[in-house]
């Protein structure tokens, strides 16, 4: 029958745009000094699961196929309109030493690239937007591995282990200074906007973090709003990025407002339900599996989902949360409470929840290979062990 569900592996739908993503990537972030260049692209060497431009392309190809806005701006990019060419033109190379030279003329930079757009439903503004979201994830993994002192990631040493606190802090911050390069050059101002936001919306979340509860007691009681503190954070910390590039992707592709809309709620449903997924996996997965330190969070004092669902039914636990879990035998303790509650069930349930809300976001979309890969996405969250 014409309108029976296309299933589909979302990563063979835009498999020809994520095989030039990593090198894009890693030429968005080269850099004349060297051992910056290294440091920079230390997290591009190891196989992420590039879910946040795996995304953005599907949901490109997705809203490709719906209607668009009268003045589309789809069809108003003109080739090599700026200076400093199009989206494609790479920001770096060797010669970047002498880009940054103010004295360096215009026709000799190394910007001057021809634009293609290829023969791909895919913009390259949205091929770039992709590479952009991957850009400021993995800026955020640098910060956060050095505030989590972490000692693995995606199963070898983080970066700070690797080249220690400083360069992986400041490696972090050049990854956001090349992100933003290429994110202007989109000259979009409502996509430099909400991705501008985004980094703002990562460093609140992580702020929320620092604290378990909105009041910060010693003894907190649980409350209505111990969830919904968590759920903002959680929102501002995972599903900002995942939210606004599904956005800013809509609209690079000049989607009508409902579509844009529609966009955005699917991103947001699906990021809160993956981060749903990453607190639950932290108590069920052994760290070979995930490839970083398993149990993580309550050995660095956060009270995720699965906890908080458990401190509902056992009140012993706000003691615990109070102080981080932070006296000996604390963290075991939790984990005893954890495994004998249905926290890590039910946290399962609200991630379903949030997923079939993502589903239903994008469900007026025409059925293509693109909007399968979208559903196919939300499974794939719900089934992953890492
Ligand atoms: C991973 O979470 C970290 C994040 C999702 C965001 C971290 C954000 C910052 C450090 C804010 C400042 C950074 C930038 C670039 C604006 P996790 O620690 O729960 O997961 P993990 O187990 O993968 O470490
Ligand atoms: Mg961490
Ligand atoms: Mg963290």
């Amino acid at each position: 029958p014409p309108d029976a569900p296309i299933k589909m592996d979302p990563f063979q739908t835009v498999a020809r745009e994520m095989k030039f993503l990593t090198g894009n990537i890693r030429q968005l972030l080269g850099s004349g000094h060297p051992t910056l260049d290294t440091v920079a692209k230390y997290y591009t060497q190891s196989e992420g699961k590039y879910v946040r431009p795996m995304l953005v392309l599907l949901m490109s190809r997705a809203t490709a196929l719906t209607p668009r806005t009268p003045a589309s701006r789809r069809d108003s990019v003109i080739p090599g309109v700026f200076a400093r060419g199009g989206v494609d033109a790479p920001i770096t190379d060797s010669k970047i030493l002498a880009d940054e030279n103010p004295d360096t003329p215009i026709s000799s930079r190394s910007f001057d690239t021809a634009y293609t757009s290829g023969d791909s439903d895919i913009l390259p503004s949205q091929r770039r937007l992709a590479e952009i979201t991957e850009l400021i994830h993995t800026a955020s993994l640098l910060h956060d591995d050095v505030i989590d002192h972490s000692v693995s990631r995606r199963s070898a040493p983080s970066a700070n282990i690797e080249f220690g606190n400083k360069m992986a802090v400041l490696a972090g911050d050049f990854l956001l200074g090349r992100a933003s390069v290429a994110l202007a050059r989109l000259r979009d101002p409502e996509v430099i906007e909400l991705l501008a936001t985004v980094i703002a919306n990562l460093v609140e979340g992580e702020f929320m973090q620092l604290k378990n509860t909105a009041r910060d007691e010693k003894n907190p009681s649980w409350t209505e709003d111990t969830v919904s503190y968590y759920l903002q954070k959680t929102y501002l910390k995972s599903a900002s990025l995942i939210s606004k590039s599904c956005r800013a992707a809509a609209i690079l592709g000049g989607s009508t407002p409902e579509v844009v809309e529609a966009a955005y709620l699917y991103g947001k449903n699906l990021g809160l339900a993956f981060q749903l997924v990453d607190d639950m996996l932290d108590y069920t997965v052994s760290g070979e599996e995930l490839g970083k330190p398993a149990g993580a969070d309550l050995e660095l004092g956060l009270a995720t989902a699965p906890l908080l669902f458990a401190w509902k039914d056992n009140k012993s636990l706000g003691k615990l949360v109070g102080r981080k879990f932070s006296m000996e035998g604390d963290v075991q303790k939790a984990r005893e409470i954890v495994s004998a509650s249905t926290g890590l069930e039910q946290t399962r349930v609200l991630a379903q929840e949030y997923v079939d809300k993502a589903i239903e976001a994008i469900e007026p979309f025409p059925e293509s290979e693109a909007k399968a890969g979208l559903v196919e996405m939300c499974t794939k969250v719900m089934k992953r062990r890492k």
